[in-house]
């Protein structure tokens, strides 16, 4: 399923704009990130593709179909909804109510239904019966994200889902979204986390004034130091060494910023430029050190 932005103007109020002519094509199956100052216009352009708002000029598309011809439980069908704070999306007295809100919403509250409700509290280890008010910040974030993606939307959007949790909630978190992307769900989150953003995303779209001022491959776009600058973004550590590394050695910058996709690809660089290609192995992305690497960097004068 699609989402195609065509110069989309939107507002509050008619006397200030807040989008400024958006354009944009999310794919079916993608996972796109929104990243930008705060106040850019992110999340009036989330609620554009739930038609919470409609735009003034220009168009919101869902596969081809404008949101102002789909009725809000057609739109609901389609687009599951992740609100900046979970407690807009919290209503009800109990967790196992709360789950099972979004079937009573969209008249699908059958016996499939009650087992799928089963089956998320029991992968998320929830209480059925408490009380989704008195849970702590990070459970209740978790219930609203379990809440949204228990009807099976094809595409989700994700307004700040890690905010305000903590290392461990925001693993657990993204690692649900990274299954459901992996199953073919269309994933549009807005993060201010370039770790998470880089980690994650296959593409990220930069706002910056209520325009999309850059987009692309999530790297070409986090190593591009005038979207860096216009859109005041802290870049993810590994372009940011890169970026450092680059000043050192203006001989080698443009590669070394080039290859700033992995950890893997940029020690790959600096081995090489030092010389010692062997001294970076190939080894899991997550891993911070390669064996030979240090080595290639003393030896190698990179420092
Ligand atoms: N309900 C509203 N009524 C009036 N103005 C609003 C409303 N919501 C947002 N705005 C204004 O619209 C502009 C864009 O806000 P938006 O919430 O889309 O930004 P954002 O990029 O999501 O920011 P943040 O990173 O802080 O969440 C801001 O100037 C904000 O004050
Ligand atoms: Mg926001």
């Amino acid at each position: 399923m699609t989402i195609e932005f065509r110069d989309v103007h939107a507002s509050y109020d008619e006397n200030i704009p807040i989008l400024k002519g958006v354009s944009f094509t999310v794919n079916d199956g993608e996972f796109v990130a929104f990243v930008g100052t705060n106040g850019a216009g992110k999340s009036t352009t989330m609620r554009l593709m739930n038609g919470l708002l409609k735009p003034e000029s220009g168009e919101v598309l869902v596969d081809g179909v404008p949101t102002t011809q789909l009725k809000t439980s057609e739109l609901a069908r389609r687009v599951g909804f992740l609100f900046q704070n979970p407690d807009s999306q919290i209503c009800c007295n109990s967790v196992r109510e709360e789950l099972l809100f979004g079937f009573r919403a969209l008249g699908a509250l059958d016996e499939e239904a009650e087992r799928r409700v089963d089956d998320i509290i029991a992968e998320f280890n929830f209480n059925p019966n408490d009380d989704p008010f008195l849970l702590n910040r990070g459970t209740r974030q978790l219930l609203a994200l379990a809440s949204t993606i228990v009807v099976a939307p094809p595409v989700i959007v994700l307004d700040e889902p890690t905010t305000g949790l903590d290392f461990r909630e925001c693993v657990k978190v993204m690692d649900i979204i990274r299954h459901l992307h992996e199953q073919g769900t269309t994933v549009i989150m807005v993060c201010h986390d370039m770790e998470v953003v880089a980690d994650f995303a296959e593409r990220v779209i930069v706002m910056s004034d209520g325009r999309a001022v850059d987009q692309g491959p999530t790297f070409e776009v986090l190593r591009n130091r005038h979207t860096l600058r216009q859109a005041s973004l802290v870049p993810p550590q590994i372009v940011d060494i890169s970026l450092g590394l680059s000043l050192m050695r203006p001989d080698l910058g443009s590669s070394l910023v080039a290859c700033a996709n992995t950890l893997n690809e940029m020690e790959a660089a600096v081995a090489a430029a030092a010389g010692r290609p062997e001294a970076a192995r190939s080894k899991p992305t997550y891993a911070t050190t390669a064996p030979g690497a240090e080595d290639a960097f003393e030896e190698g004068g990179v420092r």
